[in-house]
Formats: C-alpha cells, structure tokens, sequence
C-alpha cells in the first residue's frame, strides 16, 4: 500500500526541508510571512514572476532551485487565486474562490505538484492574510483526497504505475498562526476525509474479498470509534420477515447480513437521522444476467453501503452531535439453481407482494425491507437512502450529479444545498402517481421493474411504496460512486460519494445549535 501523507501544522518555522511553498493571490503582489521567506532567498519578485508569466492564479506556480547555503532545496510559489471580489469575478466561473471545494481543489492541486516534484519534505507558509483556519484545513483535506490510490494489491510497485505512484512518501509541514484552532478544524475535515477513503476502499476491494460477511466485520470494526453496531444473519433476518431481501440472497453460497451502525451524539429525545444503503456485493443481475462487458465493475454496486459505513465514522470520529442510525443490506446477486427468479413473487417485509420480472432489479428489493425494517424500528425523524440502483440515471445525469428523488421539498432542498457545498452535487428528479401504472402487476400488488421508461423514476416510486410518514430521500448513486472522472481531488476509480454531502447535511441542519462551524 502507499504510504501515508504526513501533514502536520508548526507554529515556527521549520529547518531543512526540500520544497518551501511560499503562496501568492491573483494580482496581488507577495505579502507578510511569504515576503521575508522570499526575500531571504536574494531573489528579485518582479523579475522571477515576470520570466515565469506568474500571475498568481489558482495551482499555477513557479519552481526554482536554491543555492545551497539556504535551508530550502527549492522554492514554490504557488498560486492562490483571485483574493478580492473584483478578481474574483473572472475565477468564479472556473473554482467558485473561497468556498469549501475551492480550497479542497487546490490543495489537491498543490499536492499532485508535490508528489512530482524530488524530495520528501514539503514546508508551506500559510500566510494568514491568504488563509483563515477554515481554508488551510479544507486545503489539508483535499491534499489527503487527491493523495489517495488504490493499490493494495500491487506487488509490482514500478510496472504499469505511474511515476508519481513510486513516490512512497511525503511529509508536509505548515507554518501556521494560531495552531491548535487551526488544528481543531483540521481534525474536523479530516473525519470526513477518513469516512471518504473508507468508502473508497470498501468500493475497491474486490467481490471475492468482501463478500457480505467480510463486509459486516468491516462495520463491526467501527465499534473501536463509539460505534455501536448489530449484525443480523440470515436467521434473524428471516424472523423479522424480508423476503425481500433475502430472496435476492438466495442465488449466492454466501449468506446475507444486515449490519444496524448507532451513532447517540445527540440527546435523548432526538429522533435519529436514518440512513439506508444497498450494499449489493456483486450484481451478475442474477438469472436475468447481465452482458460480459465491465460486468466487473459491479462490485462497486454497495457504494451507497459504502457511503453509508463511511459516514458512521466520520461522525464518530468528529463526534458529531446528533443521533444516527445506519443500516446497510448485504447480499450477493447470483444465478443458481437456488437463485429466485423471473415470476416469482416473494412477500417483502411490509407485507408487499412483489412479482419478480427482472432479477437485475435486485436493488429496490432489498431496500425495501431496509426502508421498511428502519422506520418500523426507530422512528426516525428523516430517512435518506443511497443505491447504486440504475443505469437510467447515469442516462439522465451522467457522472457529476447524483440523483435525488424526495417525498419533502423541505429535505430536497437541504439536501441540495449540502450537495453544493460539499461538491458532491444531487439534482432533483420528478415523482409522482402517474409513474405508478409502470410498475402495475397482473398478478401481485406490484412488479419490481418497469421497463426502460424512466427507469430511474420508477425504480424510486418502487422504493416509496415501502415508506410511510416520514420526510424520505432516494440518492441514485449510480453514476457518481465509481469509473469517476478524474477530478483536482480524486484520481482513484472509487470516489466515496456520500460521505462528505451527508455530512454536511448533518452539520447543516442537526448540529447548528451546538456546533460552532
Ligand atoms: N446495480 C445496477 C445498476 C447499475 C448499473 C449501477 C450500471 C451502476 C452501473 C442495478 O441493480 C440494475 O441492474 N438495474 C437495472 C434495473 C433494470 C433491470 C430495471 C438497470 O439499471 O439496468
Ligand atoms: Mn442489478
Ligand atoms: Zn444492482
């Protein structure tokens, strides 16, 4: 695996180190800290700037190699980007200055220039003027995102990597004013960070390696944070009834779990936040198999399982003052001698009859039992989903929204607005009656696929037929959890999608009152 990025803050200035990071605004010249560590280096500003067409702008940068008598190898002058509004009118288009995914982006930036260039050690300057505790910590996250790969499986660490994968190690010191307030938020920003690469791992690991056992022990590891959490087996499962469930369960040697993650941070009367994900370990789509091509990319269909596990430990790791309840359905979807099939009909949970006339529709089966074993249990106050459970939607949205389905417009449009600041963006998709006549049975009170249509609508007028009075939400997931485009804060295949907008979410509107953000 590849080493750790080590980062930590000084509230001095550091010796020896192979890359001092100095950092400029847009059209503003060098000031205060970054000034006196440029000037000890005898350069003229003007002059270096003006041969390097530095500008200032967001990641550009200047590189030059310092003379040995110096404490620093070389020097980077890396640009911040547009400072005040007037500049920032031209950047806003391109990074949205000053926001959370501003500061993620060009940490990620600033990292992927670090990792490239020689040396291990890496001191930046973080001048107050440029910075505030806020943007170096969201800096520090987006370095540790952007830093992340996949490669525990790689005995070959030169081979078919790139170069920069051969970098082992990197060690970033910041100069920073005021270290243990900025310390603190670091520590905030990166349990989200820590709930995200978990995500991101659980998506990557391959189906022979976490099946649904393996992945319940990967919840259950969540105890060591203050997590409280129950496994359910088979047994169980079928006392409590989800046919549903369990019926997609049956074509797979390995039996299915359901994991039920607590997190009580908040008090006593508060209802919990329910969260619910389909952790469909690999999808073959059953006896309705799907075609050969990137059919292995379906081991990334427990994303929002994923999504789910890795926000339980965010929130335990940043201790996050609010109640949450996380349950996640594990199964393997098979075709076998035992595997359910077309024509079926199986009795979910809620007592719903269902007609199977698509095995690959094996996600809304599952949730179903979830959505319903969930509010029966605990009463939430509000209950959100994550699936991976289309292909219609990666059809309507493509890569950079999830899709969004809500019975509340009220939670719709917090929702939203969390997408926006995290960068994990939802869009909201129509519901209603009309779609139900799509998913209409001859023979049980409803078919569990509805064609081609609106796939992705009817998929989550499927999942509303097991919910009852409570504020819902549907995330398909589907097109944004894994085969991510290459982004300033993710390289890897899995993106952890999930995590950072839940939680901001959370923060956003279960926390206020005794959160300071
Ligand atoms: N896991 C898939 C959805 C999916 C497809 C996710 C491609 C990511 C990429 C889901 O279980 C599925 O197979 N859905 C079917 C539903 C259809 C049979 C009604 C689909 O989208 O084709
Ligand atoms: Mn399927
Ligand atoms: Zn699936």
């Amino acid at each position: 695996m590849r080493e750790k990025l080590l980062v930590k803050t000084s509230g001095s200035l550091p010796g020896k180190t192979d890359m001092l990071v100095i950092f400029s605004a847009d059209g503003n010249p060098l000031q205060n800290r970054g000034k006196t560590v440029f000037e000890q280096t005898g350069m003229n500003w003007k002059a270096l700037t003006g041969a390097a067409e530095y500008k200032g702008q967001a990641g550009q940068h200047v590189e030059v190699l310092l003379p040995d008598n110096l404490a620093a190898k070389r020097l980077i002058v890396f640009g911040a980007g547009a400072l005040d509004a007037k500049s920032a009118a031209g950047e806003k288009k391109a990074l949205d200055f000053g926001t959370r995914t501003y500061w993620e982006r060009l940490g990620g930036k600033l990292v992927a220039l670090l990792e490239r260039t020689p040396g291990e050690k890496a001191t930046l300057i973080m001048d107050e003027k440029l910075f505030d505790s806020r943007a170096i910590a969201q800096m520090v996250a987006g370095m540790h995102l952007r830093h992340y790969r996949f490669d525990k499986y790689k005995t070959e660490k030169s081979g078919d990597n790139t170069a920069s994968d051969e970098r082992t190690r990197l060690a970033v010191t910041l100069r920073v004013k005021g270290k243990s307030g900025v310390d603190k938020r670091i520590d905030t920003a990166m349990a989200i960070v820590q709930g995200t690469i978990l995500a991101r791992n659980l998506v990557h690991e391959p189906p022979n390696v976490l099946g649904p056992e393996q992945f319940a022990h990967e919840a259950k590891a969540l105890q060591d944070f203050g997590v409280k959490v129950e496994i359910l087996d088979e047994e169980k499962l079928e006392k409590l009834g989800m046919g549903a469930l369990l019926a997609v369960a049956k074509g797979s040697v390995r039996p299915a779990r359901m994991a039920v993650m607590k997190w009580n941070g908040g008090g006593k009367s508060q209802q919990p936040v329910a969260l619910v994900g389909k952790g469909v370990v690999f999808d073959t789509g059953g006896i309705s198999i799907k075609p050969a091509g990137s059919m292995q990319d379906m081991k990334a269909d427990m994303g929002g399982a994923a999504a789910v596990t890795g926000l339980m430990k965010a929130a335990a790791l940043r201790k996050a003052k609010c109640n949450i309840v996380g349950v996640i359905g594990l199964v393997e979807n098979m075709p076998d001698g035992e595997a359910y099939r077309p024509g079926d009909i199986i009795t979910a949970m809620s007592g719903t009859t269902v007609e199977i006339v698509n095995t690959d529709a094996e996600g809304r089966l599952v949730l179903a039992d979830l959505l319903w074993y969930a509010q029966q249990t605990f009463k939430p106050g509000v209950m959100i989903n994550l699936a991976t459970l289309t292909g219609a939607i990666m059809v309507a949205l493509g890569q950079d929204y999830a899709g969004l389905f809500a019975n509340d417009d009220r939670l719709a449009s917090q929702l939203s607005a969390a997408g926006e600041v995290s960068g994990e963006k939802l869009w909201r998709m129509p519901m209603g009656v009309a779609y139900d006549r799509l998913i209409k049975s001859r023979f049980a009170d409803i078919k569990n696929s509805g064609g081609r249509f609106g796939g992705a609508i009817t998929a989550a007028q499927f999942l509303q037929k097991f919910v009852r009075d409570v504020p819902w939400a549907h995330l398909d997931i589907a097109g944004v959890g894994f085969a991510s485009p290459a982004s300033d804060t993710n390289r890897a295949w899995a993106s952890g999608f999930g995590v950072a907008v839940l939680d901001q979410f959370l923060q956003d509107n279960y926390e206020k009152d005794n959160c300071e953000t």
